[in-house]
């Protein structure tokens, strides 16, 4: 019987929790630290790698992904064993993706075209903001300049090279994001990141906020508009809204994040990472301790994550999360299968008459004005789950 993972395929993230400096509006995993042990953070990696591997032997693999933090601050030679490791221990797709995150202050072109022999063939760069008083106000190192030589770096090591932009910043208006995201799409390849910046609890934004110091930022409807034409003018130039902050020309679209949103399996390895992977009980969730000193303590020995099973609910609940996101949605047969049912209740029957869910024989997906309050509308689907 095809388990349901195998409608999404088969990934692998590797968290690098390692960042020059900290970005007052991060809530990442991340951290700055004045030495890494590079030899102890390698035998972590590969020691956490085997593990996996025996456990998942016969599967083909078809992304890796390293996200931090700021992965471009590896060593190559670290990333060159990791990868070696990979393509010793599974099969890897034909159309195997490799991507690595990058900060624009950490890209030299020598590095980079050793990542790319090390097997990376996707970057994505974290450029943020196309002015230099924004990009200060982000916290970030880098200026416009930098972020754009970067940028050219990385294209003349890889052909697929993706960068993430932060929009309603404190001060922006619509106009000055439209000429922004226009400037953005003039040069970009085939994929884009457009992330809205969130105050998360905990970071330096959100201590700055509660002071009252963080001033100028777009109300909710504001924001909402500034959503509504960067899918209008991505579209303009042929990069589609796949996901709700991610834009690519059709077939660009990051083969790892789609493992995600379809419901994918996918392994976790380092602080804090989370899994999902199938074995002969179901579903499993993994997730590894966050603080680094800790998980790196535990993985050289190939322990690295604690697990727990989920139930047919609890994969039924994460796959409406996580495919509403999609603008394929969600696929009505692989619910009804998690479900042994159909998924036909009175919320949904609700959204859709509300204009906030849309229904096709096949899908189920949330409208643009669902997108707007997605977490809203999920949770009210989950009381057909109930
Ligand atoms: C791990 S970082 C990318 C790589 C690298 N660390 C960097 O910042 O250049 C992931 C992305 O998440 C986005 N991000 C992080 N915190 C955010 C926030 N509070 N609001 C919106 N986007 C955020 C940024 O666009 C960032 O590039
Ligand atoms: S945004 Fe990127 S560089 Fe800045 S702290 Fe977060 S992970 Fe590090």
């Amino acid at each position: 019987m095809t388990a349901d993972w195998q409608n999404a395929g088969f990934g692998l993230y590797l968290h690098w929790p390692f960042c020059a400096s900290k970005c007052p509006y991060c809530d990442f995993n991340s951290h700055v630290s004045a030495s890494i042990g590079v030899d102890a953070w390698q035998a972590a990696y590969l020691a956490q790698i085997d593990a996996w591997a025996d456990r998942t032997q016969g599967r083909i693999l078809n992304t890796v992904f390293f996200g931090g933090g700021t992965p471009s601050l590896m060593p190559a030679s670290l990333v060159d064993a990791i990868m070696d490791r990979i393509r010793a221990r599974w099969s890897l797709a034909n159309d195997f993706e490799a991507t690595l995150e990058a900060n624009p202050t950490s890209v030299d072109a020598s590095k980079f075209a050793a990542f790319r022999m090390a097997g990376i063939n996707r970057v994505s760069l974290g450029i943020q903001a196309l002015n230099n008083n924004d990009l200060r106000a982000l916290g970030r190192m880098h200026d416009v300049d930098e972020a754009l030589a970067a940028f050219d770096i990385a294209r003349a090591a890889f052909d697929r090279v993706s960068f993430d932009l932060i929009y309603a910043r404190q001060g922006q208006t619509l106009p000055m994001w439209e000429a922004e995201l226009r400037r953005a799409l003039d040069m970009a390849i085939d994929h884009l990141s457009l992330y809205q910046l969130t105050v998360e609890p905990g970071t330096v934004f959100a201590q700055r906020q509660a002071r009252g110091g963080l001033r100028g930022l777009p109300g909710d409807d504001a924001a909402a508009d500034m959503y509504d034409v960067t899918t209008d003018i991505c579209r303009d130039y042929g990069f589609h809204g796949y996901e709700v902050s991610n834009y690519a020309r059709p077939g660009s679209e990051s083969q790892h994040n789609l493992i995600y949103w379809r419901y994918g399996d996918y392994i976790g390895i380092g602080p804090g990472a989370h899994g999902r992977i199938t074995d002969l009980c179901g579903r499993r969730a993994t997730e590894a301790p966050r603080d680094p000193a800790q998980w790196l303590a535990i993985a050289q020995n190939g322990y690295g994550c604690d697990e727990a099973p989920l139930s047919p609910i609890d994969c039924a609940q994460e796959y409406l999360m996580m495919s509403l996101r999609l603008t394929e949605g969600c696929d009505r047969v692989r619910l009804q299968a998690m479900i042994g049912s159909e998924f036909n209740g009175d919320a949904l029957r609700d959204l859709v008459q509300m204009g906030m869910i849309e229904c096709t024989d096949t899908h189920i997906r949330a409208t643009p004005d669902g997108r707007l309050v997605l977490n809203a509308v999920v949770s009210k689907l989950f009381e057909d789950l109930q």
